[in-house]
């Protein structure tokens, strides 16, 4: 059976408090924070750099529990240029950084960079970005993050050709995976809400980032505990 993840994106949660927004969405089983990085150059929007992220970083604990292990900080820069603010995240205490292929000139040299820094490292697929990216370094991989909107803001529908996406990476994970060992995460990010998510799983995803879904639920009955548990219940049956 899949073991699947769960990843918040903090653009939708409350920036006035989001010490107390991170450790709410881990105690209601979230199993990654994902940590939105726009430069309002590369994507016209701009939201938090490597202060906000080193600030997050004690309360992002595995439960949200005081003593819990530290959970995974989940970086996805939609920046340009890559490299410059890649060693200061890693320093802030990303787990995994991913970027997008067309804002770096050396793909290969910005995941080994991610890599060398000690963390893991992942590529971001805008909609009409092809995966030939992906031909010649699925060793340097951690993770495939296939946007399934246009990145630069929350809240914004599910494109449905992503799912056909989905299912190519899933091919090419698989093949590497029977030829390696080495399996490689396949997240997806835009619009993922509980009516959609086991159709999602289905093409092949294991790991499902959701903003709105979740902080959208902040007054909701339930709150984030139902938001994920909707999610999760959904999942169960993919
Ligand atoms: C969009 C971001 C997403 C966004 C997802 O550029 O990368 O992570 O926050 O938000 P929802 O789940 O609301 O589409
Ligand atoms: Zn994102």
């Amino acid at each position: 059976m899949t073991d699947y993840r769960i990843a918040p994106s903090i653009l939708s949660a409350d920036f006035a408090q989001l010490g107390e927004e991170v450790r709410r969405v881990l105690r209601a089983g979230a199993d990654f924070v994902h940590f939105d990085v726009m430069d309002n150059h590369y994507v016209p929007n701009l939201t938090v750099g490597p202060l906000v992220c080193e600030a997050i970083r004690p309360h992002a604990r595995v439960g949200g529990a005081a003593d819990g292990a530290p959970a995974v900080i989940d970086v996805h820069l939609m920046v340009s240029p890559v490299d410059r603010i890649v060693p200061d995240f890693a320093r802030a205490g990303a787990n995994i950084i991913s970027f997008h292929p067309e804002a770096s000139d050396h793909i290969d040299r910005t995941l080994s960079l991610i890599r060398d820094q000690g963390c893991k490292a992942g590529l971001v697929f805008n909609p009409a970005t092809p995966l030939h990216y992906l031909d010649h370094v699925m060793d340097r991989l951690d993770l495939i993050l296939i946007m399934s909107v246009n990145p630069g803001f929350g809240g914004q529908s599910f494109i449905p050709e992503a799912l056909h996406k989905i299912r190519l990476v899933r091919q090419r994970i698989d093949a590497y995976r029977a030829e390696t060992g080495r399996d490689i995460l396949l997240e997806v990010d835009g619009g993922v809400k509980a009516d959609n998510i086991a159709a999602i799983a289905r093409a092949g995803a294991d790991t499902f980032v959701a903003g709105s879904a979740i902080f959208g639920k902040r007054d909701a009955d339930g709150g984030y505990l139902g938001a994920v548990t909707a999610l999760r219940s959904a999942l169960a049956t993919a």
